[in-house]
């Protein structure tokens, strides 16, 4: 029997592809690339892609999502997987330090993190890298000036967009409520927070998983688009009034508070897809003079049990319910595939010089985005044994 790990790499054919090319032309020999990124199967393939291409390569894992497997098979494997699972800024933070301090020559940043903490004690061997998210990108741009260095958002290419965002983060996220929670999604009455690329997403998936879905979007064309694709856009405390499942997808902050307590019907279950576990203000609900207790209710689950009565169920502590809780499978593997093929690329283009600080905190390179999409379409083709 094959593990989890192999049959995610045996399904990653475009990183193979990628993987045996960099055998060849070694685009990273001589070079550290640091990385802070979710270890989980995916990501694996991933780094063991660039480690293919010559790099030594140092990772640690994103809050509450390290998968202690992946850690083991990475330092069996030529990765240098530092530190343990964590829910705790403080404790990733000094693991990301612990990487800063070998001064990479590439980052592989996700969230900001490891970009924000270099301007702080910034190094001359930094040539650039990579930066995976909207949430990265947000707080990267305004740094530009101090950064000048080149960095690709993945986040930004229109695969990306597409694949992970609008197609993936949905399904998996209608999957990690279904596996977490063993309820239906028929019928029940679905309200989604912000409709950007992934919002877009995860209202669509939960409307063919036959639920009713609300969208609150506070830019007015977006609101007026998710009502031109069919959703309801009914004024915010009116929808949270009728909630029996509430999404959040915005990668802003606070955006159901404690205030929502004692406006959410019983039995409403709250979850957070964006990157940051800041979008339900969970400390302060648990501190709300209407919660009882507040505590674990299952793996996964845990319960607000209100003094009037009602208990609200929080899904995965506010943390991505797709990448945390019981059994994660994160995005499917074909759409971190193209994602990742992106980084492997976007990281080759960054150590050949072939983008410079010009490109600093922007999309993917046209070309690169080009040469993904013409690989994956003709790995798609049908194969057949040879007769
Ligand atoms: N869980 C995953 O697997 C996964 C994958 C990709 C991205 N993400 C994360 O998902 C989040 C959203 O990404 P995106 O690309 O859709 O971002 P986006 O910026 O395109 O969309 C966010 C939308 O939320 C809206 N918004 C902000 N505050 C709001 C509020 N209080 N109420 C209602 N709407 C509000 C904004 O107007 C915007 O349209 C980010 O944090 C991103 O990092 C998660």
């Amino acid at each position: 029997m094959t593990s989890r790990i192999e049959w995610v790499a045996s399904q990653c054919r475009l990183l193979a592809t990628i993987a045996e090319e960099f055998d060849r032309t070694q685009p990273f020999a001589g070079l550290t690339i640091g990385t802070g990124i979710h270890l989980e199967p995916k990501t694996v393939a991933l780094l063991l892609t660039l480690r293919r291409g010559g790099a030594r390569v140092l990772s640690t894992g994103n809050l509450n999502t390290t998968q202690p497997e992946s850690v083991a098979y990475l330092n069996a494997h030529g990765v240098e997987a530092i530190g343990e699972p964590t829910q705790h800024d403080s404790v990733r933070n000094e693991y990301l330090d612990e990487i800063l301090s070998v001064e990479p020559d590439l980052i592989l940043d996700n969230g900001g993190d490891m970009f924000s903490r270099w301007l702080e004690r910034p190094y001359e061997r930094l040539r650039g890298g990579t930066e995976e998210t909207t949430s990265g990108r947000i707080r990267l741009a305004p740094l530009r000036e101090r950064l000048d260095l080149p960095i690709l958002v993945i986040n930004d290419s229109p695969i990306k967009q597409f694949a992970e965002n609008r197609h993936a983060v949905g399904q998996s996220t209608v999957e990690s409520f279904l596996r977490i929670t063993n309820l239906a999604t028929n019928g029940r009455r679905v309200v989604v927070f912000g409709y950007g690329g992934v919002g877009k997403g995860v209202a669509l998936s939960f409307q063919r998983a036959h639920a009713s879905v609300s969208v609150i979007e506070l830019d007015p064309v977006l609101r007026m688009e998710a009502m031109w694709d069919g959703f309801m856009v009914p004024e915010r405390d009116e929808a949270m009034a009728e909630a029996d499942i509430v999404a959040t997808v915005t990668a802003a902050r606070d955006v159901v508070t404690a205030r929502d307590l004692a406006i959410l019907p019983d039995g409403a279950i709250l979850m957070n897809i964006g990157h940051l576990p800041v979008e339900i203000d969970v400390t302060g609900m648990a501190a709300d003079p209407g919660v009882a207790s507040f505590g674990p209710t299952d793996a996964g689950i845990s319960s607000f049990r209100m003094r009037d009565g009602r208990s609200i169920h929080l899904l995965t502590d506010g943390h991505m319910v797709n990448l945390a809780g019981p059994r994660p499978l994160g995005n499917s593997i074909e759409s971190m595939d193209l994602g990742f093929s992106l980084q492997a690329r976007c990281l080759e283009a960054v150590a050949k010089g072939e983008v410079g600080r010009e490109s600093c905190v922007v999309p993917v390179p046209r070309r690169i985005d080009e040469w993904i999409s013409r690989a994956y379409v003709e790995l798609a083709k049908v194969r057949r044994p040879a007769s």
